[in-house]
């Protein structure tokens, strides 16, 4: 890493965890981290001293108020204000402390509804957003919209990415608010330990997505820190997309749950097809490693061994 210290706020989730094993892998770099119980990112003052006490080289905003269509559709007060307070918080914050570098994750959820697949980055602002998620995608295009600002107007080296779905280690298995991989592994794993015949899956089946491991979005996040300091969005994806029926298949088999799959045709099934369009990372010289079966089996030996948070 070419910078010695790093603030990783949110190290505890699904990508500050990643991000913290991959800064350890490689290289000799001072880590800062914050639990919520330590620091709530939503009280400025707390994170003004943070930034000014511990002062570090780099930050990457990996803390966000993040969840499923459930979540996102039940609450959405909280999806928009406190992401704004998080990283506006964290992006003032920095750039008074004289941060060299930060690191801010916005979503695929950014891009409009109907944007061209698989999506580029200019599709950003083009069209209305999916409506199950648009309080948060909007969260996610003011943070995006602060940091260009703070590149434009003070020159700051305030860079964003906006990775695909994502999962791995420390994900949220959690129904009542989780994303469809952790979801559906969950519920494959209940559904065999309980000796059910079938597992019921949200939606259709047909929705097309795309789904990049948590380690992978980690290297990619340092390539980009060590390597990119232009204001403008870089995805991060995996650059192929599966059906959700084939995500639950693949799951099924790793977990060795062997009954029938049921759609539920009464649950939103989203925009039919988000995949992004990775030509620009993979130009710039990335790309990812870990395929979605040896991801998927990777997570599930993880969930076995840490159980669900
Ligand atoms: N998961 C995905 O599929 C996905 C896809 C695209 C982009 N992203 C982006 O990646 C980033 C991280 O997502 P994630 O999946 O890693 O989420 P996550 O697993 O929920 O982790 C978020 C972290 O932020 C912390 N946090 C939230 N509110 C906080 C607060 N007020 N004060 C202090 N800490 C707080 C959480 O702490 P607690 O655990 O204590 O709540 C948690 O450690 C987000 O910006 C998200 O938009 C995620």
């Amino acid at each position: 890493m070419r910078f010695r210290s790093v603030l990783v706020a949110g190290h505890q989730g699904l990508v500050g965890s990643a991000v913290v094993r991959n800064l350890r892998r490689n290289g000799d770099v001072e880590l800062i981290t914050r639990s919520r119980k330590e620091l709530d990112l939503r009280n400025r003052d707390a994170v003004d001293r943070l930034l000014r006490d511990t002062k570090p080289e780099a930050v990457i905003i990996a803390a966000a108020k993040v969840g499923g269509i459930q979540a996102n559709s039940r609450y959405p007060v909280e999806f928009l204000l406190e992401n704004l307070e998080i990283q506006n918080n964290l992006i003032a914050a920095s750039f008074v402390a004289g941060v060299q570098k930060l690191l801010f994750l916005g979503s695929s959820c950014i891009y409009p509804k109907s944007a061209p697949q698989p999506i580029a980055e200019d599709a950003i602002l083009t069209g209305p957003l999916e409506p199950t998620n648009e309080p948060y995608a909007l969260a996610k295009i003011a943070g995006i919209k602060l940091c260009q600002a703070y590149a434009r107007q003070y020159g700051a080296n305030f860079i964003s990415a906006m990775p695909t779905n994502l999962y791995g280690p420390n994900d949220n298995f959690d129904l009542e608010s989780s994303h469809v991989l952790a979801a559906l592994l969950r519920k494959a794993h209940d559904a065999k330990l309980a000796g059910r015949r079938s597992l019921m899956v949200w939606g259709t089946g047909t929705p097309r997505r795309e789904f990049l491991h948590s380690d992978d979005l980690a290297d990619g996040l340092r390539f980009l820190m060590e390597n990119y300091d232009a204001p403008d969005v870089v995805n991060v994806g995996w650059g192929q997309d599966v059906t959700v029926r084939e995500l639950a298949e693949i799951v099924c088999d790793v977990v060795g749950f062997s009954g029938d799959l049921e759609f539920d045709h009464s649950k939103p099934d989203g925009v039919p097809r988000k995949l992004l369009d990775v030509s620009k990372l993979g130009k710039l010289g990335w790309k990812p490693r870990i395929s979605l079966r040896e991801g998927i089996r990777s997570t599930y030996d993880w969930f076995l061994k840490e159980g669900d948070r």
